[in-house]
């Protein structure tokens, strides 16, 4: 075994490490005003999301699960309505629509982007879908207004995506609503549980905040059922440490990307991925016509399972996103589905593997990586 991963999936200490004081004086100054919950942090915070996404209300909540929740409740969604979206994705994408007793209709992803495909989503909307949420996976941006002409209201999952833009738009940006989530691993993460709402609309602004906190519109009164839903003061005032680094880490992971495509073509094994699905070599991701925020690196290889041990010997560590589509976790097994429904989605989780690419990756390490890679093809 080697001494240490050559190169960890996942690091947070670098990143840590240079903003230690400042994370530290600003949870300080949460504790010394003894307000944990909302407040200034959280609507300061508020303000600067808005700004950096490019919409007029930001609506802070405790987890980008919870920010899905709120959406969803805000378009009035319950028992009998349908909500159109992806089979690949982390399991709250749909489990939200199934708490709200609503129905997950799955729609097929597209080969290249892995995102929902809008043709397919086409095919299954209807009289009951009340929404359709499509997901910016893995950070890349995808074109909403495709999803918008089908005439419901678009949930924008864009809680791998923050950074992310297609023609100058923001993920989160162009639908009804959009949702992101603060989690520690995302592109910038809290050091807890966070989440946020964006919209445009005034209306579902003030519904979303309502809901978050038990529905209330003035304190003792509910105006609808909500829940607690509010995000906390020390998260806040962490993200906000935070949050200027956005441009500058989405170029790290962007540069990461092309670092990778750059030595895996070099070392002859970047290749289409009707090639990759064939067993010659590794597709990976086209960035898309966007701004892509590089979430993951996730490529395409037949024999991932191999791959992945072979990299993990080499001291590597990779991850599966997804190793499961959405329409096969047992929890959603009263919905019928069969391996086969969707074998767009079936495929990417049989083939994909997640490379390290987080912003602070030393360029040593993608390339022992892509070495690695290489000898696992014999080059
Ligand atoms: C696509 C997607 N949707 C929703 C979520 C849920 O966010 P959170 O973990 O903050 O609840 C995540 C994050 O894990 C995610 O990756």
């Amino acid at each position: 075994m080697p001494p240490g991963p050559t190169a960890p999936f996942f690091d947070l200490s670098a990143q840590h490490a240079a903003l230690r004081d400042e994370l530290l004086a600003a949870l300080a100054r949460v504790v010394d005003s003894s307000r944990f919950i909302l407040g200034e942090e959280v609507e300061a915070l508020e303000r600067e999301v808005a700004q950096v996404v490019g919409v007029e209300h930001a609506i802070g909540v405790s987890s980008g699960t919870d920010a899905l929740l709120a959406s969803l409740m805000a378009l009035g969604t319950g028992p009998g309505d349908e909500v159109v979206t992806t089979p690949l994705s982390f399991v709250a994408t749909a489990s939200v629509i199934a708490r709200l007793g609503a129905r997950p209709v799955f729609a097929d992803v597209e080969r290249g982007s892995l995102c929902l495909d809008p043709a397919r989503a086409a095919e299954v909307v209807r009289g009951a879908t009340r929404a359709i949420l499509p997901v910016h996976l893995f950070g890349r941006c995808v074109d909403v207004t495709a999803y918008a002409a089908l005439g419901v209201p678009v949930v924008e999952d864009a809680a791998q995506a923050l950074g992310a833009s297609l023609e100058g738009v923001s993920a989160g940006a162009r639908g009804a609503l959009g949702c992101f989530s603060f989690f520690p691993t995302k592109n910038v993460g809290a050091l807890g549980d966070a989440g946020m709402v964006v919209t445009a609309d005034a209306r579902l602004a003030r519904i979303t905040r309502e809901l978050r906190s038990q529905g209330q519109r003035a304190r003792h009164h509910a105006a609808v059922i909500g829940g607690n839903f509010r995000l906390d003061a020390l998260q806040a005032a962490a993200l906000r440490v935070k949050l200027p680094h956005l441009g500058a880490w989405t170029e790290a992971r962007r540069r990461n990307a092309r670092a990778y495509r750059a030595l895996l073509e070099q070392a002859g094994v970047a290749t289409s991925l009707e090639d990759a699905s064939r067993g010659h070599g590794v597709a990976l991701p086209d960035e898309g016509p966007g701004v892509h925020a590089f979430h993951q690196l996730v490529v395409r290889v037949a024999r991932r399972d191999e791959l992945q041990r072979a990299l993990s010997a080499a001291g590597v560590a990779t991850e599966v996103y997804y190793p499961r589509p959405l329409h096969l976790h047992d929890a959603f097994a009263s919905l019928g589905h069969r391996e086969g429904d969707f074998p767009e989605a079936e495929a990417a989780c049989r083939e994909g593997l997640a490379l390290p690419i987080f912003p602070e990756l030393p360029l040593a390490a993608i390339a022992a990586t892509c070495r690695a890679i290489a000898a696992f093809f014999g080059r």
